[in-house]
């Protein structure tokens, strides 16, 4: 598979691949909660890793959107701390090179999981009048994209409202045959098609708390299972 991305007036995006084979790092190289330790097989992305790859795709919207206002609209609750992060990079980026941005931080909750398996039935809950982005220039930013179910949900909701342009930051997109790496514009990482939780990412809402990605052990699936 390349390692490019497409190219737009930004330039080339460079995207970053993780292999189906690659097992994660060692859980005794790095630090996480007591609580977790034998729930987590591996830390799979390690929180620096998500924070540099994070501002690097702050500078690739800040191209982007050049002097236009950003409606940033927060796909709860996987998306609060990619989210958090990605505009703090914006705001410190826009001070740096006096090209401050006005941010503005909308939320939108959907659920569609349990367990670790995608449900049919996608419910938008919360924040359902988007009349406010009428004309505005929006980013959607979700922590994890798969089958794209989502994601195509809720941008046709989202165009309802006649916003000026929508892109959508992911910090994960995982490779399946009929991936949805089209509807994301900033891509984090591209992971194979396998259940991780982590920097706010849950199982059953567990697993919120832990900052790095990680990889379920099999004790973690059935203790904390529904
Ligand atoms: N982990 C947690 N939540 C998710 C995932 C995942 O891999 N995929 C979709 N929602
Ligand atoms: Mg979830």
């Amino acid at each position: 598979m390349s390692a490019l991305l497409q190219m737009d007036n930004a330039g080339i995006k460079r995207r970053i691949v993780i292999k189906d084979d690659w097992p994660g790092y060692s859980l005794d190289l790095f630090t996480y909660p007591e609580h977790y330790h034998d729930d987590i097989e591996s830390i799979y992305i390690p929180h620096g890793v998500i924070m540099n790859r994070t501002e690097r795709l702050a500078h690739y919207i800040m191209d982007d959107f050049r002097d236009d206002n950003i409606m940033v609209l927060c796909v709860l609750k996987g998306g609060y701390k990619f989210c958090a992060d990605l505009v703090e990079f914006i705001k410190i980026l826009g001070r740096n090179s006096n090209k401050y941005l006005e941010t503005r931080v909308e939320f939108i909750r959907l659920k569609s999981y349990l367990n670790d398996q995608s449900t049919e039935d996608l419910h938008i809950i919360g924040c359902r009048d988007l009349s406010f982005l009428r004309g505005k220039s929006v980013l959607i930013v979700e922590a994890i994209v798969d089958t794209g179910k989502t994601m195509k949900a809720l941008l046709k909701h989202v165009e309802t409202f006649e916003p000026k342009m929508v892109k959508v930051a992911g910090l994960l997109v995982k490779r399946l045959a009929n991936m949805a790496e089209s509807l994301t514009d900033y891509v984090g990482f591209e992971i194979p098609n396998r259940f991780v939780v982590g920097y706010a990412l849950d199982y059953n809402e567990y697993f919120r708390d832990l900052n790095h990605i990680c990889v379920l052990s099999r004790t973690g699936k059935m203790k904390y299972k529904i």
